[in-house]
């Protein structure tokens, strides 16, 4: 991983949006970096869709009106995060190659038009893709004002995977280099069953459109192989950028949550981690912003990392489109700062008059700058000149979750005890972890450092290898604890079940084994009963735990199971492994259990624990702390700072004693070493 605390070239916190001046005339582009200015921008995102306009017909390359905006920008103290331009193939390109379109699982092509409709295997779209590339490359490699590159955009995102005859040359060709032989790759998706067996290479089509359910195995491969062939084209972009600059920052903006593109792969390429965020604001944001910062904080988490893109106050595709109110924006920007952004970036700099984003939020409003959201953006802008010392701070977790993507694929296939949604299931985790206050990363199994984690929690992580299995005894062996959940360690790399009790290679560590799961009809359908008494509602899977060297934290209230081990906990080593064989049905539950399996004395930001108020502490090189206090709350909130005193950035006045924030008010507590 290419993991530095230096990718921020500029300094200071990052500002700014992405910038399409291909929709406006030249007299526009003058007021905007004068508004620019005025806001405090010093970084745009710049080109992302402007292929049709920068390249428009084969081999010809319009540069000179790309020229003007970057010596306008240039001229006003305003920095590039210059994009490939690639995300949106041109009109010209689909005609002389209708190949490039994606093509749908039931054999329906898509058409030109919307975004990323094209399939990264196809050669002739490559090959276009990287002709542009190298022309912006070559035109602005010394431009003074670059100061970052953005590969694509969100890539894989509105790309769909595709199932024409090109992913399939491309798909054979991939399994080749994965199995070596026709005999592996048999065996590894267990082709006896249905009379699957292939013979040769081109008999195995992609997961096309089928009466029952597709081999899982294969399933697994093709996101797998989707992922791939995204990640790939994303790397031959950043070579050609590399090449050129090979001091400039190169990135792309990833989505947290989002389950298509296996985001610890792709940041292995990547200079830093740069993400985009857009919550429904009528759904508990503080959560859903807290888990996407924390898990893109987690892909580099020594490094700060950068907030790409947010809306300042509408999203036209999240019906009904609604406003951020005052006081709203600031609250957010803020919040993945105090996770660890070096930056706040918007879509869009300016409202689009036309296409099907123009009603889409942005920095400047269709009003113009005389209005309630430019003047929020102003303020916004003055508030991150003061935060200039956070820079290059970082916030250190000390509980691990575990958390991939190949995981995610393997669990979501068909056919299991329930229909997962595992990004639901995580989310509700790590509300309770948020809840106490605790500070969390999201963890590779493959992560080499798994030592640094005070605590780690394996939830529903059902594709587990022998070395994963092998990695996790000797951390609790060391004195490491872990907390194993349902439909855990159960299958191989290839899907295929492990033989035995299981989870087989974890069984001596949780000195317990699992018998049967159960899918229930309901979240709360049973219940764990602790011996004091206490009860916590269950369901979603009940399994039947046996266990052997382990003791019972809690058994099953009711069913035919009632007083049976639900919850287990075995020392091993110098450590712990507790295993729990039900879904908590709420947030608290979780928090009761994550309570009685870790001692948390000690854990987290260490202030008295309020809902909706989020306290986090970024830790500066030197040992200087900056701790963030953001209210989500409706009311008010104090809280009593003991022994901590400092100053708050935002305003400059003096803190210690007792803190009083109003609703959506932030204060950075600055305690120097
Ligand atoms: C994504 C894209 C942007 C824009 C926004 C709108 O994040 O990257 O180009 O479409 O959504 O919310």
């Amino acid at each position: 991983m290419k993991e530095s605390r230096s990718w921020n070239l500029l300094g200071e916190m990052i500002y700014g949006g992405d910038y399409n001046p291909d929709h406006w005339p030249e007299e526009i582009w003058i007021e905007d970096v004068q508004l620019m200015k005025e806001a405090g921008v010093n970084l745009v995102s710049l080109g992302i869709f402007s292929w049709a306009k920068l390249n428009p017909a084969p081999g010809v390359f319009s540069f000179e009106w790309f020229d003007r905006v970057m010596e306008l920008l240039h001229e006003g103290g305003i920095k590039v995060n210059l994009a490939t331009a690639t995300a949106s193939p041109p009109a010209w390109l689909w005609k002389l190659h209708p190949e490039i379109g994606a093509i749908d699982a039931d054999g329906t092509p898509f058409s030109h038009g919307g975004r990323q409709c094209y399939t990264p295997n196809s050669k002739a779209f490559i090959r276009y893709a990287l002709e542009l590339t190298q022309a912006i490359a070559d035109r602005y490699q010394d431009h003074p004002a670059l100061v970052m590159w953005h590969v694509n955009n969100e890539l894989h995102g509105n790309g769909p995977e595709s199932y024409g005859e090109l992913d399939a040359i491309a798909f054979r060709e991939w399994l080749q280099a994965r199995y070596g032989s026709i005999e592996a790759l048999n065996e590894a998706w267990g082709t006896t069953f249905w009379s699957q067996i292939y013979s040769e290479w081109d008999e195995i089509p992609p997961p096309r459109k089928l009466t029952t359910g597709a081999n899982p195995s294969m399933v697994l491969d093709y996101k797998r192989f989707f992922s791939d062939a995204y990640i790939d084209f994303y790397r031959k972009e950043a070579e050609i950028l590399r090449k050129a600059t090979p001091e400039i920052p190169v990135c792309t903006n990833l989505m947290q949550l989002y389950p298509k593109i296996d985001q610890f792969k792709i940041i292995e390429d990547c200079d830093l981690a740069a993400y985009d965020c857009y919550p429904n604001p009528i759904e508990a944001p503080g959560d859903f912003l807290a888990i996407s910062a924390d898990l893109t904080r987690s892909l580099t988490p020594d490094a700060p990392w950068l907030l790409m893109e947010q809306v300042t106050s509408q999203v036209n595709w999240q019906p009904p489109n609604t406003i951020k109110a005052p006081g709203v924006m600031r609250l957010w920007s803020l919040s993945h700062m105090a996770r660890g952004s070096d930056g706040v970036m918007f879509f869009q700099w300016r409202q689009g008059r036309f296409g099907s984003e123009k009603f889409h939020g942005a920095m400047v409003p269709n009003a113009g700058p005389d209005s309630r959201v430019f003047r929020e953006v102003c303020e916004l802008g003055a508030d991150l000149k003061k935060l200039k010392p956070v820079v290059g701070s970082t916030l250190q977790a000390e509980i691990g979750i575990f958390w991939n993507w190949e995981n995610l694929w393997a669990l979501e296939t068909s056919d299991k005890a329930q229909v997962f949604n595992h990004t639901e299931q995580i989310q509700r985790l790590h509300e309770a972890c948020r809840d106490l206050g605790l500070y969390t990363n999201f963890v590779h199994p493959d992560n080499p450092d798994l030592s640094r984690y005070r605590y780690l929690i394996l939830p529903c992580t059902y594709l587990l290898t022998e070395a994963q299995s092998k990695a996790l005894r000797d951390y609790v062996e060391q004195g490491g604890e872990i907390l194993v959940t349902y439909y855990s360690a159960l299958v191989d790399e290839n899907e295929q079940l492990y033989y035995g009790k299981a989870p087989l290679h974890l069984r001596e560590l949780l000195g317990c084994w699992v018998e049967e799961s159960d899918g229930v009809e309901s979240n709360d359908h049973n219940a764990l009963c602790f011996e004091d008494g206490t009860e916590v509602p269950c369901g979603f899977i009940c399994e039947t735990v046996k266990p052997e060297a382990a003791e019972t934290l809690a058994s099953y209230r009711s069913n035919w199971y009632q007083g049976e081990a639900v919850l287990t906990r075995n020392r091993f080593g110098k450590g712990q492994a507790s295993y729990l064989g039900s879904r908590p049905a709420e947030r608290k539950g979780w928090a009761d259990v994550l309570q009685r399996v870790f001692d948390l004395e000690g854990c987290g930001h260490g202030f008295a624990v309020q809902p909706d108020l989020d306290i986090l502490t970024r830790h500066g090189a030197g040992g200087e702390r900056y701790t963030f206090f953001l209210n989500y709350a409706s009311e008010n909130r104090s809280v009593d700072l003991g022994a901590h005193e400092g100053q708050d950035l935002l305003t400059g006045k003096a803190l210690r004693g007792e803190l009083l924030l109003e609703p959506n008010d932030v204060v950075v507590l600055a305690e120097l070493a």
